[in-house]
């Protein structure tokens, strides 16, 4: 065996450890308690990866390489401990992007060098491989900024819409998958294929501007999947294998996502893409749906006392703990109540918040223990036991209309049964509807106290309340 097949094999075997640790990796994700475990041995998985790529042979000049590597580990160490918790979606997008775009310019380059050498002629293989690479990489860019931008605040979070919008989305996509056709076909000419990187970039656009802003979480999960889908093809484009193991693993790890976020939320893909759901207000909506029905409030006082006296609080946390920030008194308060001997446990309902486990992150961030959080499945037949559910800022997740209403946008949205709890405390800081925009019956239950603020400083009150008793 010469000097270079042994080079070979050890790139060979070393990719297959770093396959089999980005798959350990994914398993130990699975679940909070072993998530971190779970990121640190992928990431030795893609170090792994990273350096005996830099082995190979092909690689005949190491300087923009060592630039990239510097420059994109500055960015990203930078960004990961700036990033607030509630911004993760948008870093997620914005990196989605940036992946996408990485492919894109792999296949473009490859273009250049198949196209500009052998006469011109591009093998079919290589050719469908570089234009699926360039489509995919490309929409996943331009349509990850937007999501990006949605989320950020600075593209409108309202679903953008324009006559004919679907026909024309329908004219961009063909007109690139046509073009391309006709590329690898018959004419491999760098002014169509600009024609087609151009058509793709708008495409990614035109796709991500007509769904609404909080359904960014659900889109940026699927860009995801496409990023991992394009630089599967750019493996195929580069002939690199551990390219199409990596890019396969997010390609369906995003997609497996998306249709978990899908089904929690009752609702189809084709639902969420094309039916322009929500006001795209990160915020809650503005209508107050009291009519003549009467909700019940109650004092820092009155709530300490219902709870400090109970055998057994559930509390359900939502979208509004997040945007109050609200995690850390929550623990507080749990530590509290559990010195008084109140059992507490955690309600995690699947979609609360806005992002994918944004409930277990921030209890998590506050040192919340792990073993309290229990998943919608498992606590929902104890709630008829408890004596108070304290819910904090959430509401389509307990909004029974789910159960019955055939009409109601959320119908058939597994919830949480917040309503069977003997005492119902709902910190919120007004009647508004939340993201599906709906009016909650459970706010004027006779057994509900509805406890109006901003989620933090009602908490902290509460807190202050309890250490009195
Ligand atoms: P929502 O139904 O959106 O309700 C959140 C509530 O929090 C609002 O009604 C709002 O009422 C309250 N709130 C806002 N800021 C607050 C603050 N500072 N202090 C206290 N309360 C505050 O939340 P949820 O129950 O968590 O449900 C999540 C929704 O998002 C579901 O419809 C789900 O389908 C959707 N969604 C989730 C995801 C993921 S992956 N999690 C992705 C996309 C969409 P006030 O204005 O009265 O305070």
């Amino acid at each position: 065996m010469d000097v270079m097949d042994g080079l070979s094999t050890i790139i060979a075997l070393s990719y297959l450890i770093a396959a089999s640790l980005f798959i350990y990796g994914l398993k130990f994700m699975s679940s909070p308690a072993t998530a971190r475990k779970g990121n640190l041995i992928a990431a030795i998985g893609m170090f792994i990866a990273i350096v005996v790529t830099l082995l190979d042979r092909k690689i005949i000049d190491f300087t923009w390489i060592a630039v990239g590597i510097i420059i994109g580990s500055l960015i990203g160490a930078v960004s990961a401990r700036k990033v607030k918790m509630t911004a993760m979606p948008q870093m997620v997008g914005i990196f989605n992007g940036f992946g996408g775009g990485a492919s894109a310019l792999v296949a473009m380059a490859e273009f250049l060098r198949a196209t500009s050498t052998s006469e011109g002629i591009l093998h079919l293989d290589a050719s469908i491989s570089i234009i699926i690479t360039i489509i995919i990489g490309a929409v996943t860019f331009t349509g990850s900024f937007v999501a990006f931008g949605k989320l950020e605040g600075f593209i409108t979070g309202a679903p953008v819409q324009f006559p004919l919008q679907k026909v024309v989305n329908v004219l961009v996509i063909l007109g690139a998958v046509g073009l391309s056709v006709y590329i690898i076909g018959w004419a491999p000419s760098w002014t169509l294929f600009y024609v087609v990187v151009g058509l793709s970039l708008l495409y990614g656009v035109l796709f991500v501007i007509p769904i609404g802003g909080a359904d960014m979480p659900v889109v940026i999960s699927l860009l995801n999947s496409f990023s991992g889908l394009a630089a599967c093809a750019a493996g195929f484009v580069v002939q690199n294998n551990i390219l199409i193991i990596a890019g396969s693993l997010v390609g369906s790890a995003g997609l497996i996502l998306t249709q978990i976020m899908c089904k929690a939320m009752n609702r189809s893909l084709t639902n969420v893409l094309f039916s322009a759901f929500g006001t795209g207000d990160m915020e809650a909506g503005a209508t107050t749906a009291t009519g003549d029905k009467v909700a019940r409030s109650v004092d820092a006082e009155e709530a300490a006392m219902i709870m400090g006296y109970a055998q057994s609080v559930i509390i359900v946390p939502g979208y509004g703990m997040a945007a109050a920030q609200a995690q850390h008194a929550v623990r507080e308060l749990t530590e509290l109540l559990q010195s008084r001997g109140v059992e507490v446990k955690f309600a995690i309902h699947p979609v609360a918040g806005r992002m994918p486990g944004h409930m277990n992150v921030l209890l998590a961030e506050a040192q919340v223990p792990y073993n309290l959080l229990y998943d919608m499945d498992d606590i929902n037949p104890e709630f008829p036991h408890a004596d108070v559910a304290l819910v904090i800022g959430a509401n389509d997740v307990i909004n029974p209309i789910a159960r019955y209403d055939k009409s109601s946008p959320i119908y058939g949205m597994p919830i949480l049964d917040v309503d069977k709890a003997k005492h119902i405390i709902i910190i919120k800081r007004s009647l508004n509807v939340g993201f599906a925009g709906i009016d909650n019956e459970l706010f004027y239950d006779p057994k509900t106290s509805m406890f109006f603020g901003s989620a933090k400083d009602k908490v902290q009150e509460l807190v202050s309340e309890v250490k009195k008793l």
